[in-house]
């Protein structure tokens, strides 16, 4: 065998088995939009499903274009829930703007397998009722010099699952709830699909 051959070997045996994501959501879906297109074409990775509570005919209309199963469930029931991740074979749970506290039977399925982004440096400015506009909302009243994002695994506490990364971003002088928001959402799209990406390389070829 020469070299470029066991080349080929190797990357062959070091190759990833195929992961399936599915992305839950509950408000408009830029982030889910963000990471359907950074996945689309990838070669180990792909988004298989997308997850609303919530009527939003625009993504499930994105969803059909793309080939992607679009399901839509208001109330968070385990059992239904599973059942639909397991009928498309989901290996990973990506939380991406989802509302709904997720049960301890569904997180004892999906151990270290369900990942969140939160709208602020976490510990602070998280849990009960902390989410979207009420964040940054804090942030402000707060009058923060700095904001920022949390990318965490999910157990059965609100905000509270093992930290995967954050990252930070200075604000201007008492920086209104609207211009925090804006600065958050830049590092959201530069930053989640890629660390959604990391963390799935590392756990499956580890
Ligand atoms: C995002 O900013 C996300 O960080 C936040 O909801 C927004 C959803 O926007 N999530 C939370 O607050 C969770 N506690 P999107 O639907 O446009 O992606």
């Amino acid at each position: 065998m020469n070299t470029r051959e066991s080349q080929q070997m190797c990357n062959f045996a070091l190759r990833m088995k195929f992961q399936r994501i599915a992305l839950f959501i509950s408000g408009k879906g830029s982030n889910a939009r963000n990471i359907m297109r950074y996945f689309q074409n990838h070669p180990d990775i792909s988004v298989s499903l997308v997850l609303s509570t919530v009527e939003n005919t625009e993504m499930h209309q994105l969803c059909l274009e793309r080939g992607i199963a679009f399901e839509q469930s208001g109330t968070f029931d385990s059992e239904t829930y599973l059942s639909i991740c397991r009928t498309h074979q989901i290996d990973w749970v990506i939380l991406a703007g989802f509302l709904k506290k997720i049960p301890a039977a569904f997180v004892g399925a999906y151990p270290n397998r369900v990942i969140n982004i939160h709208p602020a440096l976490l510990p602070n400015f998280g849990g009960k009722g902390m989410y979207g506009a009420h964040v940054h909302k804090a942030v402000a009243e707060a009058r923060m010099p700095f904001s920022g994002i949390s990318i965490h695994f999910v157990n059965e506490e609100f905000d509270k699952g093992k930290l995967l990364a954050q990252f930070a971003v200075a604000l201007p002088h008492l920086a209104s709830a609207e211009r925090i928001e804006q600065e958050v959402r830049y590092l959201e799209i530069k930053h989640f699909p890629t660390v959604i990406e990391q963390v799935i390389r590392t756990t499956v070829t580890e």
